[in-house]
């Protein structure tokens, strides 16, 4: 083994690390009993010392509150295929909510699961935070019909196979076009002090009412996780949902004009836009569909974006969980000029 220091012993320097970390950790046996705890664990799941050796985790611990319909529960599956989970949110009994993951452990070089490792960190603040935001962001919609609308519409995280042009579903996001239009104005917000609201045929309040309206007359199909689908034969031509949006914006919600032709034609091509499109609305058209697509992809998980501005050319830099999908690009909003870059 590596020797990591010369001052403490191996295993005092194990313990050590253990508990200075933020995260709780907790190992379990194959029949759900308590092994191990870290600091951190003990005090998220008020435990004392070492009286939770030997304790069922979900009988005796009762730390996590497990949903009703969980059966098997999450760590009993990771036992059974040895797969991991992450990403898991739970409320605690105490009230603080977690983000579990949950790994099979193994003997070395064995298959045989031996146990799980559970690490987990406290996100109580931040769900609040974003609780606190999403209710202060739901106050500017218009009315309860456009929150409504947009919380009950599925967005849907999905795995492309080239071979077959079919997708699988991995997750289905309940209110994926609230997070679409929440992800679209932080992007925008993120664009704007880079001084994007300062070049010429950008404003701000038709892009905001744009990002707001431009997916309401969206219908998704019924799927689920490990739905294998074609996209073209499950989902409809987004040209037919821009259509309905810029009706329901114009007229039940008398959008400015503007904002009504960007939805009208947010699924369009620049090549297929109709003779009538004014150059004027092409500037905010661009940075429309910019803005929209990398909100898709961040909704969609996995990326994240950064921007820098230069006169009239915007330079996107995205940032993913893969990095060999990493990219920097910059579109020219006055010319509609596109090029990647190194
Ligand atoms: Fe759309
Ligand atoms: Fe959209």
């Amino acid at each position: 083994m590596m020797k990591t220091n010369t001052l403490v012993s191996q295993e005092a320097f194990l313990e050590y690390v253990l508990d200075s970390m933020g995260e709780m950790l907790i190992v379990l046996d194959t029949s759900l009993h308590v092994a191990y705890m870290n600091d951190t664990a003990k005090r998220m799941l008020r435990v004392r010392g070492d009286t939770y050796v030997g304790l069922h985790f979900f009988k005796d611990l009762r730390a996590l509150i497990v949903p009703r319909l969980n059966r098997p529960t999450i760590v009993e599956e990771v036992l059974q295929d040895g797969r991991p989970r992450h990403g898991i949110h739970r409320k605690l009994a105490t009230g603080r909510e977690v983000l579990l993951n949950v790994v099979p452990l193994c003997e070395r070089g064995g298959e045989q699961v031996c146990g799980v490792l559970i690490t987990g960190h406290d996100i109580t603040d931040l769900a609040r935070m974003e609780r606190e935001l999403d209710l202060a962001f739901s106050l500017t919609l218009p009315n309860s019909k456009v929150e409504h609308k947009l919380k009950n519409t599925p967005e849907f995280a999905d795995k492309f196979d080239p071979a077959t042009g079919r997708i699988t579903i991995l997750k289905v996001i309940e209110d994926g076009g609230y997070r679409h239009v929440v992800n679209a104005l932080r992007i925008f917000a993120a664009m704007r002090a880079q001084g994007v609201t300062h070049v010429i045929g950008i404003d701000k309040d038709v892009l905001v009412q744009t990002i707001i309206f431009h997916d309401l007359g969206k219908s998704q199909p019924n799927l689920k996780p490990g739905d294998v689908v074609d996209p073209r034969e499950v989902f409809e031509d987004g040209k037919l949902h821009a259509y309905r949006s810029a009706e329901i914006a114009a007229n039940f919600y008398h959008l400015p004009a503007d904002a009504v032709e960007i939805i009208r034609y947010h699924h369009h091509g620049e090549h297929q836009l109709p003779e009538s499109f004014p150059w004027r609305l092409r500037p905010m058209f661009r940075l429309f569909q910019v803005i929209d697509g990398l909100s898709a992809a961040v909704t969609r998980g996995g990326v994240d974006v950064d921007f820098e501005l230069h006169d009239c050319t915007l330079r996107v830099t995205e940032v993913n969980a893969r990095p060999q999908y990493n990219g920097t690009w910059e579109i020219d909003l006055f010319t509609g000029a596109r090029h990647k870059l190194e």
